[in-house]
């Protein structure tokens, strides 16, 4: 995984790789690299630690290029250690790689027979090598050649010296994009990482690869045929990638959410009905299906876990849920009759990608459901629901988890509407439901003093359970996430019924126990978990619907959220659970923003 970029034109290449570099931080930053061309030699740092470092290692001794590329690391293959950091040199050739090589052990094994020096443990190392044995003067040759060689998932960016005024890209189900300037090109994982440069973007496909001169760009397919790209204008707006006064990003987006959820609804509902025209199954289509799958990876499942309550008790659908690492590799039943829902914000995770697509291999109608624009999935699915959130750069997701959850909403009433589940009464009421959640979710945003009040009570904790039944409990399971995420406390999600036939050992008078108790069909089984947590001295903190008062006999800390209907409650809910995790991790000192070891977008398995 990790983020790469490169440049090539008229200005000094570090600044803008430095830049793009930082923009793509979320996608790993256990270190960090660079390579420029000038004079016809290389110019190579690298330095374990985030852009900041390798930055300030420039700062004291510059280094300059018009032609270079970068790379943001989230190791795979060996430590996050110098030697590893990207870009990997050899001979004449450097190279930053975003992926995984599964036949670099036996290429490795036949180049040390054939006395090549290898410096570290990565895969990446082995294309280096390759490439630069395969070179004869024509640095795109050669990277074609490679590519032949190695198998696995790339998006490779290339220099050399001995061939100094272009940069060789290539890709295989690893996101690559090329930003078009006036005599200068920007290349980077990512479009988001460029925007503040470039309008005018080329996503490349996989199997091909594209020679980049200050000229122009050649874009040619496998069998080195040249294919003609169609060039997309961004709309997006480097403002939003911004903190906009907020300490942090994650904190900005939290509270965007009123404004995200808006952008996600607005514009598909409109006079009591649902207008979907991002939608492209024809009526007979949605009549017909009969099973639907949900499929994402870490947050996103969770939306689709709040899905399934949705589009089952909505629309009447069989809903099955499945994590894209298990769903690729299981041999579910899944034919023509099959609608698969893959939800990523990123649109760029691997598993997820592959999970739709051995749906979509055996007949299945695809829609994702995606917050990046013209992200792999998106342009993969039959159909995509832009959740238009708007750029998320803190790593963990939090406007995108709600905008998914409004998506999933609409999407529910869509389909139960086409498939005569609900008249145009129940249609509107349904509508009308979400249009009153917008309204509340500004009141929400006021409970974010007293939670950082409470958060000085419990950030010294070493673990908390979180409890909530039916469509709450992927609410439990998002807000102990968040809090694992951010804290790096143990927080575990659980249905609470389920909570006596094993958590209920971990409760005693320093656990902190969160239950998730809305006025809702469960409300009464709520209350005995509540109690059954209290009789074993448990600390609870019970988030309640306002004006119950019932749950204040029984509880030290409850807080208040909005009522709200109860498909759409998991929304609400969520927001002051983002909250905790967000103070809790602050008053322990933490990089809420980037926290370790994760990365936003995992493009490998
Ligand atoms: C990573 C991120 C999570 C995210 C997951 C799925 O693990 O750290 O926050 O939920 O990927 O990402 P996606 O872009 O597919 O929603």
């Amino acid at each position: 995984m990790s983020g790469i970029v490169g440049y090539i034109g008229w200005q000094n290449a570090i600044p803008i790789l430095i830049d793009t570099l930082k923009r793509l931080e979320y996608r790993g930053y256990d270190s960090t690299g660079i390579a420029v061309i000038k004079d016809s030699s290389l110019g190579i740092r690298k330095r374990v630690g985030n852009i900041d470092v390798l930055k300030e290692s420039l700062y004291n001794e510059p280094l300059n290029g018009m032609n270079g590329i970068g790379h943001t690391r989230w190791a795979t293959h060996g430590k996050p250690t110098e030697e590893n950091a990207h870009p990997h040199i050899a001979g004449k050739i450097a190279i930053v790689h975003n992926g995984i090589i599964e036949n670099y052990l036996s290429l490795k094994e036949s180049l040390l027979k054939e006395g090549r020096k290898f410096l570290s443990d990565t895969d990446t190392e082995v294309i280096a090598h390759l490439i630069d044995k395969n070179f004869t003067g024509n640095l795109e040759n050669a990277v074609q050649k490679t590519l032949k060689e190695i198998s696995g998932t790339y998006a490779i960016v290339a220099i050399s010296p001995a061939d100094p005024e272009k940069i060789v890209i290539a890709r295989n189900e690893n996101p690559i994009v090329i930003g078009l300037g006036r005599g200068e090109f920007f290349i980077a994982s990512d479009a988001s990482a460029i925007l503040s440069y470039v309008k005018d973007i080329i996503f490349l496909d996989d199997g091909e690869i594209a020679v980049i001169k200050k000229e122009g760009v050649q874009v040619y397919d496998k069998n080195n045929r040249q294919v003609e790209k169609n060039i997309r204008r961004l709309g997006l707006n480097p403002i939003l990638m911004e903190k906009g006064g907020y300490k942090h990003f994650i904190l900005k987006e939290i509270f965007e959410q009123p404004r995200a959820i808006w952008d996600t609804v607005r514009g598909r509902v409109s006079g009591g009905d649902i207008i979907f025209e991002d939608f492209k199954l024809t009526d007979l289509d949605i009549k017909n299906i009969k099973k639907v799958f949900i499929t994402g990876c870490g947050t996103s499942w969770h939306a689709g876990l709040i899905g399934k309550f949705m589009i089952e008790g909505i629309s009447r659908i069989p809903v099955e849920v499945d994590i894209s690492s298990e769903l690729r590799y299981r041999n579910p039943i899944i034919n023509s009759d099959t609608l698969i829902i893959a939800i990523s914000e990123s649109g760029e995770t691997v598993d997820t990608i592959a999970a739709m697509r051995n749906g979509k291999k055996n007949g299945a109608k695809t829609v994702s459901i995606c917050n990046t624009i013209e992200s792999s999935l998106s342009r993969e699915s039959g159909s995509t629901i832009n959740i238009h959130a708007g750029p998320e750069i803190s790593v963990a997701s939090t406007k995108t988890f709600t905008s998914s959850l409004s998506a999933l909403y609409i999407l529910s009433v869509y389909l139960a509407k086409l498939k005569g589940v609900i008249n145009d009464n129940e249609t509107a009421g349904l509508i009308n439901d979400i249009v009153a959640v917008m309204g509340k979710i500004e009141d929400v945003m006021g409970l974010e003093e007293e939670i950082e009040g409470l958060s000085k009570m419990f950030y010294e904790k070493k673990g908390f359970l979180y409890l909530g039944r039916g469509i709450n409990y992927p609410v439990a399971l998002e807000g102990a996430m968040k809090m694992k995420e951010l804290s790096y406390i143990y927080a575990e999600g659980y249905p609470g019924g389920e909570m006596k036939h094993g958590p209920i050992a971990l409760i005693d008078e320093h656990t902190p126990v969160i239950i998730l108790a809305p006025k809702n069909s469960l409300y009464e089984k709520s209350l005995i978990d509540i109690e059954e947590v209290k009789a074993r001295n448990g600390v609870v903190i019970v988030f309640a619907t306002e004006g119950d008062t019932e749950v204040m006999k029984r509880a030290r800390h409850v807080l208040y959220v909005p009522h709200a209907s109860e498909y759409l409650f998991p929304i609400i809910m969520s927001i002051p659970l983002q909250f905790l995790a967000y103070y809790v991790a602050l008053r322990r000192g933490l990089n809420v923003d980037r926290p370790r070891n994760l990365a936003k977008s995992v493009t490998v398995e």
